[in-house]
């Protein structure tokens, strides 16, 4: 038996073919755009979606027949809370409009306001989440409003084209706002307060549960035999979190992606909305995660090395391997608003302290401290929500820079662990969840941590002075965010 794990990037589809014992045996991957017609928004076009899968099962078959023939599972995760507007027909009614989209701030503070929402939902209710982007529809799109006979999130979509069930399940959901996150439920009180109604949202499982089978008439153009299961998968954090073997209390990941997460897996239920913590399902039952998020992480240097005319690694590489303390340049990652700890769509990045002598690799530097202060914060929240972080794992792009994580542990005061090498992001987590519905396996037993290459220790011999700096930059946000924007 085999399984195939499907990641729906913001940039990309990734799929990955494993065994049983969920051994790595084959990939594709097949790229994404997303459309930015104006300043802070951020759309996808769901049909993008399909053409891309298909794309991506095509070349995991062409990679290995044999292997792709013998499917029975398939797991999917997803960029979360993108609002996916389906009409009666199963058509998408507009291009889907993504996490990263901001238009929809001022729904977003006028639903939070209303303690209906953060009480069902244990969040507040930011501007990158489902109900807002609904709540500006309805303002501005009333036509297209009035046809919504289902929202899904971009997952869901594709499970619909590989279903054609209405089904979404715990982890993504719980981005949605309308979930009772401690309930695993949709909030009637959230749903109302919202002006949405309980049919328009699909059916609920678990992540590792199955979530529909696979058509047939797709099954038989793939040239697959047999029934394929389609697992209730997951969010694309909490699919990360099953790649990497994060399921339990004390276990955790910083991820060094385009947006930046430092996430803790929670045995109980433990909301702290005030914090700006994010408080999910795990994909897994009884089980629930929370995350601080940024929002530019590598996209803090991918800014960079656009600006400067460099690649991003050759920007990194530049850097030495070991820190030798916090730079004078401070640098506020807030490019495109933040989200824990501030919650602040409207704030926008800033150096300070530029010298005459700040050349390229100092600027670098800063970049990288900063995104590691902004980490810092989501630690400290996550800490007020009790979550104490023992083993954690460092992933993602900018995770290559040494320099990056020894930074991070030191500025966290936690060691990183440096996964071996291996296939171990969302799309490995999706595949695990399609072991779990397909072949009834028990999560924790599917679902374990990687061998661990090597260790980053922060330097304790420095860690006064970092402590010193990221003083600074706490000073640098009420600061600059009392500045009338232009
Ligand atoms: C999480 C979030 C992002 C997206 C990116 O709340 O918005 O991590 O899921 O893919």
């Amino acid at each position: 038996m085999f399984f195939i794990g499907l990641d729906i990037g913001t940039s990309g589809v990734r799929g990955i073919l494993v065994d049983q014992a969920g051994t790595f045996v084959a990939e594709a991957d097949a790229p994404l755009d997303s459309l930015h017609p104006y300043a802070g928004w951020s759309e996808q076009d769901p049909e993008g979606w399909i053409t891309a899968c298909d794309q991506v099962l095509r070349g995991l078959r062409a990679a290995n027949a044999p292997a792709f023939e013998a499917v029975k599972g398939i797991g999917l995760s997803g960029h979360m809370h993108g609002a996916t507007l389906v009409g009666e027909d199963g058509k998408a009614l507009r291009p889907c409009i993504m996490w990263n989209d901001t238009r929809s701030a001022p729904q977003a503070a006028a639903l939070d306001a209303n303690p209906v929402m953060r009480a069902a939902s244990a969040n507040i209710v930011f501007p990158g989440f489902t109900a807002p982007k609904l709540a500006w529809v309805a303002e501005h799109e009333p036509e297209v409003f009035s046809k919504v006979a289902k929202v899904l999130l971009p997952k869901d979509y594709v499970r619909l084209w590989l279903t054609g069930e209405y089904i979404s399940d715990m982890s993504d959901s719980a981005g949605t706002s309308w979930l009772d996150v401690g309930a695993r439920a949709w909030s009637d009180a959230a749903l109302d307060a919202s002006g949405m109604r309980r049919d328009q949202m699909p059916d609920l499982v678990e992540g590792s549960a199955a979530g529909g089978m696979l058509r047939e008439t797709l099954a038989k153009d793939w040239g697959l035999s047999g029934a394929v299961v389609v697992a209730g998968s997951a969010a694309d954090n909490a699919a990360a979190a099953c790649g990497i073997g994060c399921l339990n209390e004390g276990a955790g990941f910083v991820s060094l992606g385009t947006s930046g997460v430092l996430l803790a897996a929670r045995d109980g239920f433990a909301p702290a909305p005030e914090t700006a913590v994010h408080t999910f399902c795990h994909a897994v039952p009884d089980r629930w995660y929370q995350m601080g998020v940024i929002l530019s992480a590598t996209d803090s240097l991918n800014w960079l090395a656009r600006s400067t005319g460099e690649q991003p690694a050759a920007l990194a590489n530049a850097l030495p391997d070991r820190i030798d303390g916090p730079s004078s340049t401070l640098f506020l990652p807030y490019l495109s608003g933040e989200r824990t700890p501030h919650n602040d769509a409207t704030i926008r990045g800033a150096f300070l302290g530029l010298d005459i002598a700040t050349d390229r690799a100092a600027l670098t530097r800063a970049v990288m401290e900063g995104v590691g202060f902004a980490l810092r914060d989501s630690h400290a929240a996550l800490a007020q929500t009790g979550a104490d972080l023992k083993t954690v794992f460092a992933v993602g792009g900018g995770a290559r820079s040494k320099f990056w994580l020894e930074t991070l542990a030191t500025l966290l005061g936690l060691p990183l662990s440096v996964p071996a090498a291996g296939e171990l992001g969302a799309a490995m987590g999706a595949a695990r969840l399609a072991i779990c519905a397909a072949t009834g396996a028990a999560p924790d037993e599917v679902i374990t941590p990687p061998a661990v290459a090597s260790v980053i220790d922060p330097r304790r011999d420095l860690m006064a002075a970092y402590d010193a700096a990221y003083a600074r930059y706490r000073a640098a946000y009420p600061a600059i965010s009392s500045i009338p924007s232009s």
